[in-house]
């Protein structure tokens, strides 16, 4: 398959919030919403479709969040998470900001693998941080999601 690993374009206020594929990283759309409208939704197209996306979320002066981040499942592997990771990086770094957060699952070990991969270090552990905020019990990997690994890149 070729790919053209352009830049993302930020999603205009009027179009559709490709919900499809933020469902991909989170459980719920009640809560995507709790991040998406205070955040800044970049889109990754390929043939006029939109395959790939992240949310760019400010936490303070300093520092900014990849609230979620998700590559259409036919697409997956071929380094195009790699890129948009990447992407955002120089983003936030062009933006001003000291520090770019990201936070999944326990039980996320390609995700884990792949953020650390491309620079970012664990810093924390939010325990219970999945038990406490979803409806359901949340298994990835064959394990019980239950705390939310952060991970940092400063900048
Ligand atoms: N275990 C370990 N590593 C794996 C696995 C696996 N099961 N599967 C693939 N990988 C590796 C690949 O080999 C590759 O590494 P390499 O470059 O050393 O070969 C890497 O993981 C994947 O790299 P990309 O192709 O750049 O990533 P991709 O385009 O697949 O995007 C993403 C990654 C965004 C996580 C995608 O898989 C996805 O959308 N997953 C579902 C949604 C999701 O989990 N999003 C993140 C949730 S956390 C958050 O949103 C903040
Ligand atoms: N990524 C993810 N999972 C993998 C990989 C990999 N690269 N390779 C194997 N696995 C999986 C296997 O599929 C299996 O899972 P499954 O049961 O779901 O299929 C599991 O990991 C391995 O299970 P076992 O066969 O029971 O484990 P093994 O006999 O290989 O022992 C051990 C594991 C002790 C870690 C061994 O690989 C080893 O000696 N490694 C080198 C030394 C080491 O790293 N020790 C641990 C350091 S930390 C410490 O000592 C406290």
């Amino acid at each position: 398959m070729t790919l053209n690993y352009t830049q993302t374009r930020l999603l205009e206020k009027e179009e559709q919030i490709p919900y499809e594929l933020l469902l991909l990283a989170d459980e719920t759309i009640e809560i995507i919403d709790s991040y998406v409208k205070g955040g800044e939704i970049y889109v990754f197209e390929h043939n006029s479709q939109i395959i790939g996306v992240y949310i760019l979320y400010i936490l303070d002066a300093k520092a900014i969040e990849i609230k979620n981040i998700a590559v259409h499942k036919d697409y997956q592997g071929l380094g195009i998470g790699t890129h948009l990771l990447n992407e955002a990086t120089q983003r936030a770094k062009e933006k001003g900001f000291k520090t770019l957060v990201i936070g999944t699952a326990n039980g996320a070990i390609k995700q884990l693998y792949l953020y650390q991969k491309v620079g970012f270090e664990i810093t924390g552990i939010r325990k219970n941080f999945f038990v406490d905020n979803y409806p359901a019990p949340i298994y990835e990997n064959g394990i019980l999601c239950k705390h939310m690994i952060m991970l940092e890149k400063q900048l």
